[in-house]
Formats: structure tokens, sequence, C-alpha cells
């Protein structure tokens, strides 16, 4: 089934603000009597330092959603009344939080590579199999063999696994197809899944070429104005094995020449100058930071790049985390997201990202939540449109089967999710 959200969001490149809906919008929902509603403070700013964890609570809430847009939230006692033609979920016995923001995700592949799952679990590990054509080159194979009805039918599929998680907007990479026509159909089916499309043209060098620099030579030449027309923002694995610091900010420069927003992979192995280019270009995010040393962690807070923290992608590979508590207190930007991919983080579930960032990386409930909505929506470019239950937002609301929110961090790997709403219709219900 197309939602309402799907149809609103798969629009062209013309559509980045929120599209014009051409088909009618779901008539007024109101979800009354929830034990709990919480959202991120404030207004659009994303959070960071101690305001990170300034997530409102209101015991015995509503939420009344018209066009697509919260129309109203708040406590019962200011519930409006007169409420005629509105469509109820009894909230009873559950807690409200906004739809959650998966803002790094690579969703759009063909095959899998639970194959090297195995080898890695035999102790292989994964730069190894990367050097050795394996890994994100395994992948690339089985994309640019896959065809793009295949291709969005594997992204929609996994749209569907993200939302019965509790997310409803995602982010999705390109970067399994390293050649032009892969490349953007990659992107389309992005886009057509409801995503938010990001070139990642810079993931590795494909066999084809001989060097990276000739690469991008190939790709700033041949595919960067087409990628432009259809991603939000490039992405560049900035890695040994992949791209180095000058071949990433060469990429990087001509993509934000070309419109596009910036995103980084980096520190994810070894610290190779990521986050000084990140903050240089003022690129919007930079994301892994397994690596990162105390110097990395001061420059990142000076600066207004969001660092994105995949705990998901550590724990599948056996990495350590992220210094998440250490950006923090540091007054640093972060965003939590899950990383799904076949190769790194074959997760979809941001709850268990959140409970991963409580557990393994001592962040609070709160400052997880606002990781994973407000502050994921302000690396998305779309701060103040989602990411808050606030009247004029869009109407996403995840409600979870528990009377204290907390329990989506809590509850690690439980079926929590009871119902996601999106743009103001119910797009998943768990059945019992
Ligand atoms: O974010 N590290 C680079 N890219 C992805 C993994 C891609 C893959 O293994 O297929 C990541 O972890
Ligand atoms: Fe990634």
């Amino acid at each position: 089934m197309v939602s309402a959200a799907e149809r609103t969001r798969a629009g062209g490149p013309a559509d980045r603000e929120r599209p014009a809906v051409s088909e009618p919008l779901p008539a007024a929902l109101l979800i009354r009597d929830l034990a709990q509603l919480a959202t991120p403070a404030g207004a659009s700013a994303p959070l960071r330092g101690r305001a990170l964890r300034d997530v409102e609570v209101t015991e015995g809430a509503f939420v009344l959603c018209r066009g697509g847009l919260v129309a109203a939230a708040g406590p019962m006692r200011e519930l409006p009344t007169g409420l005629d033609d509105v469509e109820e979920i009894d909230g009873r016995g559950l807690s409200a939080i906004p739809g959650l923001v998966d803002c790094h995700t690579h969703a759009c592949f063909g095959g899998d590579r639970v194959g090297e799952f195995s080898l890695r679990a035999g102790g292989a590990s994964y730069e190894a199999l990367h050097a050795a054509g394996g890994g994100i080159l395994s992948t690339v194979r089985a994309t640019r063999a896959a065809g793009e009805d295949e291709l969005v039918r594997a992204t929609v599929q996994h749209r569907a696994w993200m939302r019965a998680h509790g997310t409803t907007t995602f982010e999705g990479k390109s970067g399994y197809g390293l050649d032009h026509d892969t490349e953007l159909a990659q992107l389309r089916a992005v886009r057509a899944a409801g995503g938010v499309p990001t070139w990642l043209g810079a993931h590795t060098v494909p066999p084809e070429f001989g060097d990276a620099d000739a690469y991008l030579d190939f790709l700033l030449a041949e595919v960067l104005q087409d990628a432009a027309e259809l991603a939000e923002a490039a992405d560049v694995f900035l890695e040994r094995g992949s791209f180095d610091v000058a071949q990433a900010g060469r990429y990087l420069r001509a993509c934000a020449e070309a419109g596009l927003a910036l995103r980084l992979h980096g520190d994810q192995f070894t610290e190779s100058g990521a986050i000084g280019l990140a903050v240089e270009l003022g690129a919007r995010s930079v994301d892994h930071l397994e690596a990162t040393g105390p110097e990395g962690v001061a420059e990142l807070a000076a600066s207004a790049v969001t660092g994105v923290l995949l705990p998901a992608s550590a724990l599948f590979l056996g990495r350590p985390m992220p210094p998440a508590r250490a950006l923090v207190d540091a007054g640093a930007l972060i965003a939590l997201a899950t990383d799904f991919n076949p190769g790194s983080a074959f997760c979809e579930s941001l709850p268990l990202v959140l409970s991963l960032a409580c557990t393994q990386m001592k962040l609070a409930p709160e400052e997880a939540l606002v990781a994973a909505t407000a502050n994921a929506a302000h690396v998305l470019g779309r701060a103040g449109r989602i990411g808050r239950l606030r009247p004029g937002l869009s109407a996403d609301v995840v409600l979870l089967d528990a009377t204290d929110w907390r329990h989506v961090a809590y509850h690690l790997a439980g079926d929590v999710v009871h119902t996601v709403v999106e743009a103001g219709a119910v797009a998943f219900r768990r059945t019992a």
C-alpha cells in the first residue's frame, strides 16, 4: 500500500520543500488519552550540549492531526471541543514520540552479504574482505545486476522494515552502482520508496578504474550533473582503501558547486582528516567517528557540523563505539542513525540504536531521542518540518506499547512500536 506520506515525499527535485499534494489529504486524526507524549524542546534548531536532553513530557495527552500536519498537541484538558468528522485512536496505555528520522542508511542495494557475515563470524575482518574485492564491491556487482525495478522493490521492502520500527523519514545513499546508470537508478529508487537521496558516488573505486583520481575524474565529468538533479546531498568514504582527504575534498567541492549539501563517512577505522575537511567545507555531517580521538572531539564540538553516530555498525563489526559521551559533553552536535546496509550494519531498527546509545555510549534516553528525531531532521535539512510533535510540523507519530516513552530505548530489541502515523495517516499497526 502506498501511503499519503509516500505520495507526498516521492517527488522530483522541485519537490524538496513539502510538495503539493495531488490526492486528498487524510482526514483529521485524533490520538487521545495517551499515557505520555514526549517531544524534543524548541521549534526547529538542533539541540546540543546540556540542551540535548531537553525533552518535554506531557502526562495524559492528545495529538490532533489535520491536513497531514500536527494541528494541536498537549494535555487532555486542552483538547479542543466541538471536534467532529475526526477519526480517533485510543491512546490508553500508550505513549507517543515523534516519528523517528534515520538520517544515514544504504537502503538501496541488490543481494545480501550473509556469506561474508559467516566469514566474519569465523574471524575474517571487514577491511580485509574489502581489500580482497569482496565487501562493498560484492554489493556493487549485485546492485549492477539487479535492474531498477528490483532496486525499487528492495528499497520499498527495506522502508517497510524501517517503518515497523518507527522510522517515518529515511535517507538512502547510492554508492553501490559506481557507474553512471546504476548510481542514478539507485537515487531514483530511493526517491520512489519515499526516501531522501544522497549521492555516494565516491564510496569506493570500482575495478574498471586504475586509481581513485581517474575514477573521480569520471564521476565529476560524467555523473555529477545528473546526480545533482536527483540527490539532496553528496557523501564520500574518506578512509584508507577508498579516498584520501585531498580526493574527498576535490569531490565534495565540486558537489557543493552543483548545489548539493555535503556529508562524509569519516574516522570509521582511521583518523584521516575527515572532521577537519567537514568543518572547512561547512558539511552537514561527518558520520561514524569510531576512531575519533580527543582532538577530533574538540574540533567537532567547536563547529556547526553534526557528528552522526552509528552504534549498530560498530556493534556489527565488533568495533569500538564512537565517543558519544565526550562529544556531547564537549558541546558537539550529534545525531544517531542505523547505517542500515548489507555489510557493516544489517539493522533497520532505530529503537535498537537508541538502546545501544544508552547502554554502550552512556547517553540518556532523552539525548538519544533528540539525536534520532530533531537533530537527525537537521542533518536532512528538514528541521522545523519533522522531528518534533508541534503544531505545523508533519504529523509523524510513533505510538509505543508502554506508558513511559523511555521504553523505546529500554526494551532491548523489543516489539515496542505499536502504531506508526505518517503525515496524519496510520502507516503501520502491529498485529497482536
Ligand atoms: O557506512 N563504510 C562505508 N560504507 C558503509 C558500509 C557499506 C558496506 O559495507 O556495504 C558504512 O559502514
Ligand atoms: Fe554508511
